[in-house]
């Protein structure tokens, strides 16, 4: 039996933020911005939206691809950073909106991985037999975690949702592995320090600028490039694959530099790689989804196919999938 992705969708917010844009923001410029990490633009959520919003909308095209009905889905598995509350999960906020009765929903927090976190959880839970439908959605509002005077974060993110649609089969098809890694020895060098249990709101707090995204990125670009390869090759070598055999890598979108450094050395070919992080800027969770969404309906995903995916990000969290389309 294996988890098969039957339907996929995305949303990503109307309104376009250029470099442009930003240069009036910040002291930055189109040019750097592009040099370094690849971005053109990304989008921004309409005040009156909230990540449960977004996350409704890709869950309801992922079904509608599917032509599954919403009292089918026996599991949604939200990955965020940027839920809509602290607590309950926005997984609930989602189940509510598409009318999802029968289905159980959580959230999963592994920031820029935490996509592929949830589709491994969603996998075992198809493979163990304890359902046969599954969301698997990835949904951030970074817009309102980043400090928009801060130059050196608030050019990479943007906000967007996409989601994927398990189905229990017995197939040659769908999931073929997941290797997923933490270390939260490198904490701080990407994180939200507050508000949380360990420092609950206060005035001083906001002055401090806690709740807001610190990232030392040198840091966290040496470490990402390492173990994306890594974590990809594990992938490839644990189903008996070489990179020739990967149809597209659907890397997670955080930095066009570290794509290309990562590309590179896994020997993968321009054509095997896809990249929309151009268009979107870093979504985190909500990446691979998207870009599994638009790479399909591109029709770049044919069935037979082999889909690598790979993400690093905040935790320190990895992983890596390989998926027979
Ligand atoms: N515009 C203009 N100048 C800037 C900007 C900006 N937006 N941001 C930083 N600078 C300046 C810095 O202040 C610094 O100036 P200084 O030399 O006078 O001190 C200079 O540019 C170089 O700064 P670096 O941080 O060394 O620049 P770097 O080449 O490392 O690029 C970047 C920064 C793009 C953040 C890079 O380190 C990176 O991509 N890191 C990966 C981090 C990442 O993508 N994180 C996302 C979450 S994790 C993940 O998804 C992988």
């Amino acid at each position: 039996m294996k988890a098969r992705i039957i339907g996929t969708g995305s949303y990503l917010p109307e309104k376009i933020m250029t470099n442009y844009d930003l240069e009036k923001l910040v002291d930055t410029s189109h040019e750097w911005i592009v040099t370094r990490t690849g971005i053109e633009e990304r989008r921004i959520i309409a005040d009156d939206q909230s990540t449960s919003d977004m996350a409704t909308i890709a869950a309801q095209r992922a079904m509608e691809m599917a032509g599954v009905k919403p009292a089918e889905i026996d599991l949604i598995v939200l990955a965020t950073i940027t839920g809509d509350y602290p607590w309950p999960a926005t997984a609930c906020v989602v189940q509510a909106n598409i009318g999802a009765k029968n289905a159980f929903a959580y959230d999963v927090s592994a920031a820029c991985s935490g996509f592929l976190y949830a589709l491994s959880s969603a996998n075992d839970f198809i493979r163990a037999g304890s359902g046969k439908k599954a969301l698997v959605i990835g949904a951030e509002t970074l817009s309102r975690a980043v400090d928009w005077t801060d130059r050196n974060t608030c050019v990479l993110f943007g906000d967007g949702a996409g989601a994927v649609l398990l189905d229990a089969q017995e197939s040659d098809s769908g999931v073929l592995s997941c290797h997923l890694y933490s270390d939260g020895n490198y904490l701080e060098l990407l994180y939200q320090p507050g508000f949380g249990a360990k420092h609950p709101p206060s005035v001083e707090g906001i002055e401090a600028k806690l709740p807001y995204l610190k990232m030392q990125g040198n840091e966290v670009f040496k470490v990402a490039v390492r173990s994306l390869t890594e974590v990809s090759k594990e992938a490839l070598k644990a189903n008996g694959f070489g990179s020739a055999d990967v149809a597209q890598f659907i890397p997670h979108q955080a930095n066009l530099r570290i794509l290309e450094a990562t590309t590179k050395r896994l020997k993968l070919t321009e054509k095997q790689s896809f990249i929309n992080v151009n268009k979107y800027g870093n979504t985190s969770g909500a990446t691979i989804p998207i870009a599994i969404d638009e790479a399909y309906h591109q029709g770049l995903l044919k069935e037979g196919d082999l889909i690598l995916s790979a993400a690093f990000g905040g935790g320190f969290t990895w992983g890596s999938t390989l998926i027979r389309w």
